[in-house]
């Protein structure tokens, strides 16, 4: 039995991690077996490999290098973590995944985009998710949101992206846009800017209706 692979995009600030949690809780409440993860990370190795790329002090880390890094951490999250998971039957509901890296790498720093496809065939052998919820929400927002949570809880250790300029998540935006537009089967998007709690009542319509 294959279980589903669920994965979760958007820019800073949009509110992936709460909205993944609450969908959690709700899956979990109605006996489905969950396997919550994330990228950049999701196991030891990977965790170690996100401290690299998230690091704020790593200002010179060379564009193809931050592709390959995060693009080494795929490949052991879907060894431990991800095909294990979805071979146990379980839904797997990931924090950013392959689309990620078109949007950053490709759109926001300007790396080849055929150029990623390819590296992203060589980690995956093809794996896609079976649903991609997009949160979209304004850059400006986004960020504002994101740089009130960093100094809230201290994740200043972590706010590499977040010191980018806006433009760059503008870029970011568009190209998640732009990659929900040419796979309107898989990538759903849901605008971030709702209240919490209507924002997870349409996540929770458009997972009940794949799941089905
Ligand atoms: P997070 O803050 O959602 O945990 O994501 C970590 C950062 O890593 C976020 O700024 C987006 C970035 N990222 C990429 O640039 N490329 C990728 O492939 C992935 C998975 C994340």
């Amino acid at each position: 039995m294959r279980g589903w692979f669920i994965t979760f995009e958007g820019i800073e600030g949009s509110g992936k991690s709460s909205q993944i949690s609450l969908l959690t809780d709700y899956l979990r409440s109605n006996h489905r077996a969950v396997t919550l993860t994330r990228e950049p990370g999701g196991t030891p190795i990977g965790d170690q490999v996100r401290k690299i790329l998230l690091d704020p002090g790593n200002k010179i880390l060379d564009p193809s290098a931050e592709l390959l890094l995060y693009a080494a951490s795929r490949a052991q999250h879907l060894k431990e973590v991800i095909r294990p998971a979805l071979q146990s039957g379980a839904i797997v509901l990931c924090d950013r995944f392959s689309d990620a890296t078109l949007a950053y790498q490709g759109y926001g720093r300007g790396l080849d985009l055929a150029m990623i496809h390819a590296l992203d065939r060589l980690v995956t052998a093809g794996m896609r998710p079976d649903l991609t919820i997009v949160l979209d929400v304004e850059a400006a927002v986004g960020l504002a949101r994101a740089r009130g949570r960093n100094n809230q809880q201290g994740l200043e250790a972590e706010a590499r992206f977040e010191n980018e300029a806006l433009a760059f998540h503008e870029r970011v935006r568009q190209g998640y846009l732009t990659l929900a537009r040419e796979a309107p089967d898989r990538m759903k998007i849901v605008d971030a800017a709702l209240p919490p709690l209507l924002v997870q009542e349409k996540i929770r319509e458009i997972v009940d209706r794949c799941l089905i």
